[in-house]
């Protein structure tokens, strides 16, 4: 066979792995990063911001790893999101060092987004770490309760075309939703008794993005209170899936079948990480 023919063949593999996403990383693949796990700063508007970094155990220069923002609810902070029970809403565990995760702390314990001052954070810290650590841009996630979910949503607003999917448990739309209408994956629960953002916030949240994919229109029920069930909703002809669970609970973000918060012992961490890695 000739070379020409060879470096056609080669060329061709090349656009594929391209096109297929095969080869989309970022530009820290291959460096040795200065970065470390634990607390860093970063000023954006003249605030100084802080965040945690997790990088995996034998982190790996050459391997792309999943990105994932655990965003903190109203009073909460960053660190409440890297620790407890079920550090990043259970779905450290179940990576196995598959993830890079990053816990960021929102201005007065909530994400106000303020002129898109949070969204511009966000994006900053993110460039930080891809430009020193090994990313898939195809696997990048952010997920949250309540205000972090509010906040995840605005990311799937302004930036869907980052992120692979986004989790949103128990949210509103109290952080803003620039742009807004690109088609995204999203998963979301939402308790059918939620006594602090009621769940017909959530159902707007995902009409929205039931239009933005595209999907088919289909009735999603929801469980009676005092049922101890609750119900999932996978909708059809979507561009990126849409799932959505109404539980028998109130403002919780890891509920057990009767509503309470039952941290690593919910089913919430699994169903996550199922939706998250269905992508690959
Ligand atoms: C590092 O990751 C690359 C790319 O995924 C893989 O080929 C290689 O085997 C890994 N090295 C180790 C020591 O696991
Ligand atoms: C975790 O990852 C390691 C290394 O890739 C692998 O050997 C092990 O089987 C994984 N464990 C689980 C529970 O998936």
């Amino acid at each position: 066979m000739s070379r020409s023919y060879h470096f056609f063949v080669l060329g061709a593999l090349f656009c594929l792995a391209v096109f297929n996403g095969v080869s989309a990383t970022t530009a820290g693949c291959g460096k040795t990063s200065s970065l470390t796990s634990g607390v860093k700063t970063t000023t954006i508007n003249g605030k100084q911001r802080r965040w945690t970094l997790r990088i995996p155990d034998n982190y790996n220069t050459t391997r792309p790893y999943r990105f994932i923002f655990g965003l903190h609810w109203l009073s909460g902070d960053m660190t409440a999101v890297d620790g407890g029970n079920a550090p990043y809403y259970g779905l450290k565990a179940l990576a196995n060092n598959s993830a890079i995760f990053v816990a960021p702390d929102g201005l007065n314990k909530g994400w106000a987004n303020s002129g898109g001052e949070d969204i511009t954070f966000l994006n900053t810290i993110r460039k930080e770490i891809e430009d020193n650590l090994c990313v898939d841009e195809k696997q990048r996630f952010s997920l949250g309760f309540s205000y972090g979910g509010a906040m995840s949503f605005s990311l799937a607003c302004s930036n869907a075309k980052d992120f692979r999917a986004i989790a949103i448990l128990s949210g509103a739309t109290l952080s803003g939703c620039a742009g807004g209408n690109d088609p995204i994956a999203v998963y979301q629960q939402h308790g059918v008794k939620d006594s602090v953002l009621p769940i017909d916030s959530g159902r707007q949240i995902r009409d929205r993005f039931i239009k933005n994919n595209g999907c088919q229109a289909k009735t999603a029920p929801e469980p009676a209170r005092g049922s101890k069930q609750r119900i999932t909703t996978v909708y059809d002809g979507c561009k990126y899936p849409i799932q959505w669970t109404a539980f028998d609970g109130d403002h919780v973000a890891m509920p057990d079948a009767a509503g309470n918060d039952a941290g690593v012992n919910s089913w919430t961490p699994g169903e996550v990480w199922k939706f998250f890695t269905q992508f690959g």
